[in-house]
C-alpha cells in the first residue's frame, strides 16, 4: 500500500507493507525546495514521484504490486468555497487536481493501475496517521489542521483498526488558520513559520487572552467556533525582518493560551464521550509542542503520543495505514521516524573521494564526536536513514556542546536563524527525569516541552529557554545505540549527558539528506566536524587540502 500526500504542502509518499511502514520520506528532501511546494492551490497538481519511486524502489517493488495507492484528499468531499466561508477563487483547482490525480500518478509511476488508487479523506489520513501508528492502536485521536476538504477537525477513535468520528468542524472555523493568521501579522511566514510564534510566546504575557476567548471557544458538541479577529486593532502589523517588540510576544503568547484551553476543552469532550485513556494527535497544530505538553498533563488522559510528522507530510503514511487497517492488516506501531534513505560505507566513502575531501575512519566514531564536542566544536552528525516529518532526530542533526550558552547564537548564526529561537537538547534515555519534569518521558520525537529542573538549568544554559523549559528528544540506547555511546562518551568528558540537538539544514532549505547535500553545508557553513556514515572529516585539515 502505497500512501501519497500532494494536494496542500509538504508532499510526501509512504509505503506501509501487512500494516507497516518500511519508507516514507518527503519530496523536499529529494526537490530541495523547503515544503516541497506552496500551499497554494496552482501547486496542488505537483505529485511527489521521487519520493514515491524511492519508496516503492527501496522495498524492491513496482507500481504494478500495489494493492492499492492511498491518496490522502477526497475530491468529492469539497465543497465551493462560498459555502467554506473561505476567499479563494482558485479554490477548485485543488478538487480538479486530486481528481486527476490517479492517472496523472500513472504517469510517474510505471506500470500502475489508475484504478488502483483511492481517495482517503484529509483527516481520516491525519488520524490513521496518529493512531494507527501509535505504540497501542486502539485509542481516541483528535485532529486539528488549518483546513482538509471542507473541515479543520476531527475527534474519534480507532478500535480493531476501525475509525469511528465523533465530532468534526467544518470551515471557516479553524484553529490551524487562526495560527497561521497571527503568524503572518506577525512578520513570519504562514503555513511554514508557526513554530516562531510558539517560541516568541514564551517573551510574552497573554494580555490579549479577554479577546480572544470572546472569539475563540469550543462548543457543546465537540467543535468550536472561530470568529474573526482584528489583529490590528491588538497590535500593529510586524512588517517582515522588522525587529519583534513585547506587543508582538504578548499577541503570540495570547493566541497560544487560547489554542491551549480550547484544545483541553475539545480533549476533555472528547474523553468524556469515549471514556479512552490514550489520546493521539495529528494535524499540523499538533506540532505545537507548548500545548502537546499542556494536554498530556490536563487532559486528563493517561498518555499522549504525537505522530511524528504530524503536518500533511504525514498523511501520506496515514492514508495508507487507514486503507490497509481497512483491508484487515494488523497495524504494527511506528518504531522510529528514521523511514527515510540511508546510505551505504562504500556510497557515502565515494561521496567523499568524488569530493577529494581528506578523511579518517576512526576506531570509535562516537568517541571522536564526543571528544570534538566536548572542545565545543560544531559537528554535523549525517547517520543511518533520514528523519519523516519535520524535527531532526539524530540521523540529519547539528551537534553541539549544552553546557556553553553562547552556542544558541552561534547555531542560529549557522543556520541563519532569529535570536530568539532555542536549539533543543538530546538527552540520554536513563538520565531524563533527572534533569527533566512535566511532560511525558521518554519522549523520543521532541514533540513536547519539559521543565529543566532548576539545579540543571545552569550546567546546560545552551538549551533551555527563557521560559525554563526545553524540548527535548530523549534517546533510547535499543533504537539508538550509536547516538547512546556518543552521549555516553561526552558524559563521561563533561558530566552531562546533554548535547545541543538541531536540523542540519542552512535557512530556508530542507534537512540535508544525501551524502552530497551534507557535504555541501559542511562546506559552506562553520561546522568543526562532519560525522558521516563511519567516517569523519575535520575542517582543520581542509587547509591542506589539495
Ligand atoms: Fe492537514
Amino acid at each position: 500500500m502505497l500512501g501519497i500526500n500532494a494536494v496542500f504542502h509538504d508532499p510526501a509518499a509512504a509505503l506501509v507493507v501487512d500494516g507497516r511502514c518500511v519508507a516514507a520520506a518527503e519530496e523536499e528532501r529529494f526537490t530541495r525546495r523547503k515544503h516541497g511546494h506552496a500551499n497554494l492551490p496552482f501547486a496542488a497538481w505537483e505529485l511527489p514521484a521521487q519520493a514515491a519511486r524511492w519508496c516503492l524502489d527501496s522495498a524492491g517493488l513496482t507500481a504494478g504490486d500495489l494493492d492499492a495507492v492511498a491518496y490522502s484528499f477526497d475530491p468529492s468531499l469539497t465543497r465551493e468555497p462560498e459555502d467554506l466561508g473561505i476567499h479563494d477563487p482558485w479554490d477548485h483547482l485543488r478538487r480538479t487536481y486530486a481528481r486527476h490525480a490517479p492517472t496523472m500518478l500513472a504517469e510517474e509511476l510505471a506500470g500502475l493501475d489508475p484504478a488502483a488508487v483511492r481517495f482517503v479523506a484529509h483527516h481520516h489520513a491525519h488520524a490513521g496517521s496518529a493512531a494507527l501508528a501509535a505504540p497501542v492502536p486502539d485509542a481516541d485521536v483528535l485532529v486539528l489542521d488549518g483546513r482538509g476538504e471542507c473541515g479543520s477537525h476531527l475527534a474519534g477513535r480507532y478500535d480493531g483498526g476501525r475509525l469511528t468520528v465523533h465530532a468534526s468542524q467544518s470551515l471557516p472555523h479553524s484553529l490551524g488558520l487562526l495560527y497561521e493568521d497571527v503568524t503572518a501579522h506577525l512578520g513570519f511566514v504562514r503555513s511554514s513559520d508557526e513554530y516562531k510564534v510558539m517560541a516568541l510566546a514564551s517573551y510574552g504575557a497573554p494580555r490579549f487572552l479577554p479577546e480572544l476567548r470572546r472569539a475563540v471557544a469550543a462548543d457543546d458538541a465537540g467543535g468550536f467556533r472561530v470568529d474573526r479577529v482584528d489583529w490590528n486593532a491588538l497590535v500593529k502589523r510586524r512588517p517582515a525582518g522588522e525587529r519583534w517588540t513585547a506587543d508582538h510576544a504578548d499577541l503570540a503568547a495570547s493566541v497560544q493560551a487560547r489554542l491551549e484551553e480550547v484544545l483541553l476543552d475539545l480533549a476533555r469532550w472528547l474523553r468524556a464521550r469515549t471514556g479512552g485513556s490514550r489520546l493521539t494527535l495529528a494535524g499540523g497544530v499538533a506540532l505545537n509542542c507548548v500545548a502537546n505538553t499542556r494536554l498530556f498533563e490536563d487532559s486528563g488522559y493517561d498518555d499522549v503520543w504525537v505522530q511524528p510528522a504530524a503536518g500533511d507530510a504525514g498523511t501520506a503514511l496515514g492514508a495508507a495505514l487507514h486503507l490497509a487497517a481497512g483491508a484487515g492488516d494488523q497495524p504494527v506501531p511506528m518504531a522510529g521516524a528514521d523511514l527515510g534513505r540511508g546510505w551505504t560505507d562504500a556510497e557515502i566513502e565515494a561521496a567523499l573521494v568524488a569530493a577529494r575531501l581528506p578523511y579518517e575512519r576512526p576506531s570509535d566514531l562516537a568517541a571522536t564526536v564526543a571528544e570534538t564536542l566536548a572542545a565545543d566544536g560544531v559537528v554535523g552528525w549525517f547517520q543511518g536513514r533520514s528523519e519523516y516529518g519535520p524535527r531532526a532526530l539524530g540521523r540529519r542533526s547539528l551537534l553541539a556542546h549544552a553546557g556553553h550558552a553562547h552556542n544558541v547564537e552561534r547555531l542560529n548564526d549557522v543556520k541563519g536563524r532569529e535570536e530568539f529561537r532555542p536549539v533543543a537538547p538530546m538527552v540520554r534515555q536513563e538520565r531524563a527525569a533527572e534533569i527533566l519534569e512535566r511532560g511525558p518521558l521518554p519522549s523520543p520525537y521532541m514533540l513536547f516541552v519539559h521543565d529543566v529542573r532548576r539545579s540543571w538549568r545552569d550546567r546546560i544554559p545552551a538549551v533551555v529557554h527563557t521560559d525554563g523549559t526545553a524540548r527535548a528528544q530523549t534517546v533510547d540506547p535499543r533504537h539508538e545505540p550509536l547516538l547512546d555511546r556518543m552521549l555516553a562518551a561526552f558524559e563521561r568528558r563533561t558530566g552531562l549527558p546533554v548535547v545541543v540537538n538541531t536540523s542540519f539544514n542552512t535557512a530556508g532549505r530542507p534537512m540535508v539528506d544525501t551524502p552530497r547535500d551534507a557535504l555541501e553545508v559542511f562546506g559552506s557553513a562553520p561546522i568543526s566536524l562532519l560525522a558521516i556514515g563511519p567516517f569523519v572529516v575535520r575542517r582543520e585539515r581542509l587547509a591542506s587540502c589539495p
